[in-house]
């Protein structure tokens, strides 16, 4: 198993049923976040106070963060029922005209990876969003017309770890947008403590803070580290997660006291040797490294960035002072910035 596996923010195979059965269910239940919470819950409230839908929602950020846990728990907490599909699942605009008029009054249509839509079914959406109609085109030809039909009252919330990509006709049609941050070491320690108390292990406070820093930020990071850590404590220990025990398993997984692996490293290493500190294009980088750029974009940059680790600038990526200190290096930058031949990237 690579150590890629375990740091990534993306949800792997064996995350799902794990990922479900930690889902928190009620906002009570939903760590952190703290003002997108208050924020949701007036939502909340207000709607329900006026028996209205939920005005369309779009949750975005890095993977791992909530954003699906969410949409089901604004379901849950509206008290109606939530449909869910995703941006590439929807083919053809009549796959979404079909979505639309099976919901009933007030449901949630859940739209993962919403900045994935075509054309094609984007259009159909902004009158069902702007004013609750579909309109249909029946037949073929000269002899063809056009049929307007009424949705229900509906909410439809998106979500996305690509805010840039979503057309600004969509993003205008959301009343509200909601972004997801990073999780600070209490939330990941309570997001931890919450989850070893459900899978039943038990850890010691110590363990859980040395888990939490590691996290990258993100739950379904704490979580998969937490299930690593019990793993190794029942095979290599007697089940219980002490501050050792974690310490032990964490070195054996590669995670660095900051949460990074071997990738990180490496990505960091070539920027500084190869490229001389940068700045490099993101597809050279990819290539440099073997890895693809989207993953690069998902999973490592955004918390290398949140890190200060590296920066992004016109010409591509640099890194910071700050990751030399990390990695044990002097920083010294040559001339690279004026000369290197490296930018593939605006
Ligand atoms: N605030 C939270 N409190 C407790 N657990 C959380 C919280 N947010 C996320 N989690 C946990 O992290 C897991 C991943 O969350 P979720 O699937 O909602 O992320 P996501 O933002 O939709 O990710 P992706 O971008 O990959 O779709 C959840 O199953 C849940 O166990
Ligand atoms: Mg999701």
């Amino acid at each position: 198993m690579s150590t890629d596996r375990i740091i990534s923010g993306k949800a792997l195979e064996d995350d799902a049923p794990v990922d479900l059965s930690l889902r928190p269910r009620q906002i009570s239940d939903f760590i952190g976040q703290q003002k997108l919470k208050d924020n949701l819950q007036i939502a909340i409230s207000a709607a329900r106070g006026r028996s209205e839908s939920l005005d369309h929602a779009l949750f975005y950020g890095p993977p791992g963060l909530g954003k699906t846990t969410l949409a089901h728990i604004v379901a849950v907490e509206m008290g109606v029922n939530i449909r869910v599909t995703s941006g590439p699942a929807i083919e053809r605009a009549g796959d979404l005209a079909a979505l639309l008029t099976n919901l009933q009054s007030h449901d949630v249509l859940f739209i993962d990876e919403i900045h994935r839509l075509n054309r094609a079914v984007e259009e159909v959406l902004y009158p069902a969003m702007e004013d609750r109609s579909l309109d249909l085109v029946i037949g073929k030809g000269p002899g063809a017309r056009s049929l307007r039909l009424s949705l229900p009252e509906f909410t439809l919330i998106g979500a996305t770890t690509r805010f840039a990509q979503l057309s600004s006709p969509l993003r205008g049609r959301f009343g509200v947008v909601y972004r997801l941050d990073y999780y600070d070491e209490n939330a990941l320690a309570i997001i931890i403590k919450r989850s070893a108390k459900i899978i039943g292990v038990k850890i010691e406070e110590e363990a859980l803070l040395a888990l939490a820093r590691r996290a990258r930020g993100t739950p379904r990071v704490a979580n998969r580290l937490l299930r690593r850590v019990r793993d190794y404590a029942q095979v290599k220990a007697d089940g219980i997660i002490t501050s050792k025990v974690a310490g032990l398993s964490l070195k054996q997984l590669e995670v660095d006291d900051l949460g990074l692996d071997e990738i990180d490293h490496r990505l960091l290493y070539t920027i500084i040797d190869k490229f001389n500190g940068g700045p490099v294009g993101l597809e050279t980088l990819a290539a440099a490294i073997s890895e693809e750029s989207d993953t690069i974009m998902d999973v490592y940059e955004p918390y290398l960035l949140q890190l200060g680790f590296i920066e992004r600038t016109p010409r591509g990526r640099t890194a910071t002072p700050r990751s030399y200190q990390h990695l044990g290096l002097e920083y010294k930058r040559g001339d690279a910035a004026q000369t290197s031949l490296f930018n593939d990237n605006p």
